[in-house]
């Protein structure tokens, strides 16, 4: 008898949930990258001070003519093709976004059109930089639940447009960019065996974005008041990303009776190269299970783990059959951490 390597928690209390894989992934990143020598030149800072204090050394910064939807759009094209499954097979859609192409419609409404979705039902949800696993449970729960068959889940951003390019303390960290996962029901994998989710909106002003919304429309005073670009504070969300982080994992971790050492490869939010370290410190993490990209890319918020789990995949670091953790942290506050078997 082979010994039993995890617990489902998706099986306890007799729920009759049917197994969800993860069967096909893939990412979009734009051709343009913006280097720290780039950054050199347009605000005060230094190739030193952005490796030192984040490890990002590039970001890919869409074209003006680019938009999130075609960036999800070309993720999912991937994920299709790495699924062998096609576009009209979709029931359902979901984006996770900051950046959508506009209020309304959604962006997952736009990519549907795009990559011909004829078939598929399409939403969006907003966790910012928690969005990609938010919507991969949302995803997973209406396969389990039997409502759909094939689920297309996308982590799109264009961070580029709401970022103040005159702020070093914010435009040296985010980029573009997109990463998409295709969830069906197959029996040879459980997809998220769990995700462990959470939110403090009493937090909400260390990372936001005020102009806009309802609160504050678009004006001419508002967008004069820089009130369309983001705004965080570094230090505060640095220190709660990594009490959220490690927690969220220990508690995925707890739920699946799974150690540390028996994850394949953990794929952090990639934010900050040191988050990453302070965080895989306190769980025990060997610095060889870590998957980072972020000096690549920077901060892509809800595409930030999708395009990192992508990679990890198709350059061969996860094999069918491994588990990875995922775990998240960003604006609202959200974060969250899931336990995947590949
Ligand atoms: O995706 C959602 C989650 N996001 C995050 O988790 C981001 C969390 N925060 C961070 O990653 C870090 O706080 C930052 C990278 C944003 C900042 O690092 P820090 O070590 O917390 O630096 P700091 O904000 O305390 O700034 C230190 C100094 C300041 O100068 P003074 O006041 O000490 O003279 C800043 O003005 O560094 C200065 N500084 C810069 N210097 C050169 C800030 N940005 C830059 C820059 N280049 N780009």
């Amino acid at each position: 008898m082979t010994a039993k390597r995890f617990k489902n928690p998706r099986a306890e209390h007799n729920y009759q949930g049917r197994p969800c894989s993860i069967v096909g992934v893939g990412s979009y990143v734009p051709d343009r990258v913006l280097t720290n020598a780039d950054l050199e030149k347009m605000v005060e800072t230094s190739d030193d001070w952005i490796t030192s204090r984040t490890g990002i050394k590039e970001r890919r910064v869409a074209a003006e003519n680019e938009f999130t939807s075609d960036m999800a759009a070309a993720a999912a094209r991937r994920a299709i093709a790495s699924a062998g499954i096609k576009a009209e097979e979709i029931d359902l859609i979901i984006v996770a976004t900051i950046t959508p192409d506009m209020m309304f419609p959604s962006t997952a409404c736009l990519v549907q059109h795009k990559i011909g979705a004829v078939r598929a039902a399409a939403f969006d949800i907003e966790a910012a930089c928690s969005g990609f696993i938010y919507a991969l449970e949302i995803g997973q729960q209406f396969i389990m639940s039997r409502s759909c068959n094939t689920v297309l889940v996308i982590g799109a951003e264009k961070l580029s447009t709401i970022v103040d390019w005159k702020d070093r303390n914010t435009c040296v960290l985010f980029g573009d960019g997109a990463g998409a996962a295709i969830l069906q029901n197959r029996p040879d994998s459980h997809g998220l065996l769990t995700a462990c989710m959470g939110a403090d909106g009493g937090k909400s002003e260390l990372l936001y974005m005020p102009g806009g919304g309802s609160m504050c429309p678009a004006s001419g005073q508002s967008v004069a008041a820089g009130l369309h670009f983001l705004r965080m504070d570094g230090k505060e969300t640095f220190k709660n990303a990594v009490t959220a982080m490690q927690t969220a994992a220990r508690e995925a971790l707890r739920r699946c009776e799974l150690d540390i050492t028996q994850i394949k490869c953990v794929i952090p939010h990639q934010a900050n190269r040191r988050i990453i370290e302070a965080v895989g410190e306190r769980l025990g993490v060997r610095q060889d299970q870590v998957f980072v990209n972020l000096d690549k890319y920077g901060n892509t918020s809800a595409a930030s783990v999708a395009i990192a789990f992508d990679e990890a995949v198709r350059t061969g670091v996860i094999q069918r059959g491994d588990l990875v953790l995922m775990v998240v942290f960003g604006a609202g506050l959200t974060w969250a951490a899931a336990v995947i078997e590949w």
